[in-house]
């Protein structure tokens, strides 16, 4: 089953055409990259999926159900871009991977045994199982983006969408977040992720979808670390390589 089939999405935000005709599936279990130019449209269209954009023409299904139908919010675990939860804020690390269970908790249940169990997985998930008690404005950057990954890894979400979580983040904090995402994806879980650097997550990536100007310009498997070179017999997966060489495949800034 698709945990996204967008099929002619068209999105219209402030009278500008920022989607134009794209059509993204996304299957469960797959682990897609959301590649492109700044601008490209990669944020409109993960909030797109997520039913945070309009479509002004297209259909999109989440889990098989018409998005304006679909009520199973707690299957989709969302981590916005450049979110930041210091501020000022005074929650601990724990109280913040916490609130990622309310999507599950019902009216009548409190926190419960496995609420806590899925918050500890969480935070040790992410690495930050020692740093529950402390306040998140005393973490790093890194760290903090961590703290909103686990929020949502804590919902225990079917499809993980991340829209540039190693943007700016230190190289331990990556390497934790491909571990995290690892685990995930190995568990039958679906990630979207967009990036504009894969760095340690580029081993994880099943397919890349490539947009530019707010269209699909490639999507199939992921572009391959600079030095490779097609070998004797080797499949032609790169359906527009022509257009750009595999080391700056749709990166380019
Ligand atoms: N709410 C909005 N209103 C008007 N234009 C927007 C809005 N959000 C994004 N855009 C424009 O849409 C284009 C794509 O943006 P975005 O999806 O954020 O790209 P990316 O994430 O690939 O950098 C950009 O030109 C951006 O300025
Ligand atoms: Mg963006």
């Amino acid at each position: 089953m698709s945990v996204f089939d967008l099929q002619h999405g068209t999105v219209v935000l402030g009278g500008r055409r920022i989607l134009e005709e794209v059509s993204v599936t996304v299957d469960e279990g797959e682990f897609v990259a959301i590649l492109g130019a700044n601008g490209s449209g990669k944020t409109t269209l993960v909030r797109t999926l997520v039913g945070l954009n309009p479509l002004e023409a297209g259909t999109l299904t989440v889990f098989g159900t018409p998005l304006a139908r679909f009520r199973e919010w707690p299957r989709l675990g969302y981590v916005p871009q450049r979110l930041s939860v210091g501020g000022g804020v005074p929650a601990t690390v724990g109280e913040v991977v916490a609130s990622g269970r309310t999507g599950r908790l019902s009216r009548f249940r409190r926190f419960s045994r496995d609420d806590r169990a899925a918050v500890a997985h969480a935070l040790e998930d992410v690495g930050l199982s020692d740093r529950a008690g402390d306040p998140v404005a005393t973490l790093s950057g890194g760290q903090q983006q961590r703290v909103l990954i686990a929020r949502a890894l804590a919902g225990e979400p079917e499809v993980l969408v991340l829209d540039e979580p190693t943007a700016g983040v230190d190289a331990d904090s990556q390497d934790t977040l491909a571990g995290a995402l690892g685990h995930l994806s190995n568990n039958g879980g679906s990630v979207v992720l967009v990036a504009h650097e894969l760095g340690p997550l580029a081993g994880l990536i099943g397919r890349a979808v490539v947009l530019s100007h707010g269209q699909v310009q490639s999507d199939g498997p992921p572009p391959q670390p600079e030095g490779h070179h097609a070998a004797p017999g080797h499949v032609h997966v790169h359906p527009h390589a022509d257009e750009q060489p595999p080391s700056t495949f749709g990166l380019d800034r």
